[in-house]
């Protein structure tokens, strides 16, 4: 296991999410993007969880939600993943709490101003969201190379999304006041690996599409990414405009809102 740590924050090119994803967790290591790994204990949540997505041989939202309702965690015990203080140049906390050939568990960490990138979710089959916190989400409708604003939605602490994932394309974030955080799983029926690799992220400030490991990061390193191919994207006025709401204070405290004008 390669235990590396980000020397400064314009590099971001410490850690390969790939690596990171085949770390061999066995329960205690803690493993957030930019942060050397730790050893700590698993949780008791975490632990069942950990069974239940091994063990269980269909798995789909509606077991996804029994799971998390049966071993739903509290803040407390998602301490060890949290990332109030990650680097500024990260649009958002990115932590992987555990991951197999089929599924990963991540904690997001929403700090006000952070937000995604509109993104798919690669071969992931089915996915839960589990808010502890207000949030924020924009749902888009992609085709080919076109992006459109579907929905604004504010997301109440104590929801747990379970969208049809396959061709859902979202954005999510902390236009609020207060920082908070999310947990997330992923998983593929079909896909042996990261169920959210190869994920397109639509840069609409670039105007292009690209494909990820897996983080949706906005001004993603290039080390994120699954290759160099790029695909061009349009969008209609409305759509950049309520994009570029949402992640300039991003662009503020990189020292890159000009680009948004
Ligand atoms: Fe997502």
């Amino acid at each position: 296991m390669g235990i590396k740590k980000f020397q400064h924050c314009n590099s971001r090119s410490g850690i390969d999410t790939k690596e990171a994803a085949y770390i061999q967790i066995s329960q205690s290591v803690i493993y957030a993007e930019g942060v050397t790994p730790v050893k700590k204990p698993a949780p008791a949540f975490l632990q069942n969880w950990i069974q239940e997505l091994s063990t269980t041989e269909r798995l789909d939202a509606g077991v996804l939600r029994s799971i998390l309702k049966q071993n739903t965690p509290s803040l407390e015990d998602l301490s060890a993943w949290v990332q109030y203080d990650h680097e500024p140049c990260f649009s958002y906390g990115r932590s992987t709490l555990w991951s197999s050939e089929r599924c990963g568990i991540h904690v997001m960490t929403w700090n006000p101003g952070d937000f995604t990138a509109p993104h798919g979710h690669g071969e992931a089959d089915w996915a839960l969201m589990y808010f502890l916190g207000d949030g924020d989400q924009r749902v888009y409708e992609v085709s080919g190379g076109q992006i459109k604003l579907q929905a604004r939605q504010k997301i109440p602490a104590g929801s747990v999304l379970t969208p049809h994932i396959a061709g859902f394309c979202h954005a999510m974030g902390n236009l609020g006041s207060k920082p908070f955080l999310t947990l997330h799983i992923y998983g593929s029926d079909h896909h042996r690996g990261i169920p959210t690799e190869g994920s397109k992220i639509y840069e609409i400030e670039k105007n292009r599409i690209r494909r990820s490991k897996g983080p949706a990061f906005l001004e993603m390193a290039e080390n994120f990414y699954i290759d160099n191919s790029t695909e061009a994207l349009n969008c209609d006025q409305e759509t950049r405009q309520d994009y570029y709401e949402c992640i300039r204070s991003y662009f503020q405290r990189t020292g890159l809102d000009a680009r948004l004008r």
